[in-house]
């Protein structure tokens, strides 16, 4: 689904990452770690294409791209509420008077009870919790028709339970043939959930695979 060429991410042409070269397939969890400052963000909003390699290339077989961005770089005071960002998701339903289909409604109470925020559906962006605002860009995610995630530390100032929850939607999506690229420190969760892992340092990017690379010894399954 993804595929880099000796591909680096920086702006104006100067380089912050590693050289890059590998695929991610279809339907696979990808981590990308390393330390403040490697460029992680700036990697995925490449891939988003945001910004331009700044080496290399890659390519993605999709025109569909969803970028659930670093929660710092996100305007908090825009007068919207819950709902109106879930729906965000699927706003290319619209008709041409601006109105979702009955069905595109129906997709977007579906989303906002997949993370249980149909209660909070009103509220406005301003008023949210940290988990609350990091449910919502799930929800819409999930809305969105598009073959690749692409998240940012979705679960930075997020307890335990939600970040059980939103990976386990996370999981299904990638089941279901999403490719999904998510940027975290969590080594735990990396162990846990991931397909691939891609750790970046300011010298190479060093691609393993968390989940087979710890096989439970034989042993203790019998
Ligand atoms: N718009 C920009 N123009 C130029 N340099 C930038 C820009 N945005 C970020 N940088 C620089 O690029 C480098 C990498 O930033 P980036 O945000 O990708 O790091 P990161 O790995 O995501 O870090 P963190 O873990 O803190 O989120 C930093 O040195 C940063 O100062
Ligand atoms: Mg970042």
């Amino acid at each position: 689904m993804i595929h880099f060429t000796d591909l680096r991410a920086g702006y104006q042409g100067r380089s912050i990452t590693p050289s890059l070269t590998g695929s991610l397939a279809a339907g696979s969890l990808t981590a990308i770690t390393g330390e403040n400052g490697c460029g992680k963000s700036t990697l995925l909003k490449t891939l988003a294409g945001l910004i331009s390699p700044s080496a290399g290339h890659f390519c993605i077989h999709s025109s569909e791209i969803a970028l659930l961005p670093q929660q710092q770089s996100l305007d908090r005071t825009f007068p919207l509420t819950v709902r109106d960002i879930v729906m965000m998701g699927c706003w290319q339903q619209r008709t041409w008077y601006g109105r979702l289909p009955s069905a595109a409604r129906r997709r977007v109470e579906q989303a906002l009870a997949i993370t249980d925020i149909t209660a909070i559906a009103d509220y406005p962006l301003s008023h949210l919790s940290g988990g609350q605002l990091q449910r919502t860009l799930f929800s819409r995610m999930w809305l969105q028709p598009s073959d690749v995630w692409l998240l940012d530390e979705p679960f930075t100032g997020v307890d335990e339970g939600t970040i059980a929850r939103l990976m386990s939607l996370t999981q299904q999506v990638a089941a279901a043939g999403k490719t999904v690229v998510m940027v975290l420190h969590d080594d735990h969760l990396v162990q846990r959930y991931f397909d691939i892992q891609v750790h970046l340092t300011a010298q190479a990017a060093q691609w393993t695979t968390p989940r087979t690379s710890h096989p439970r010894p034989l042993a203790q399954v019998i």
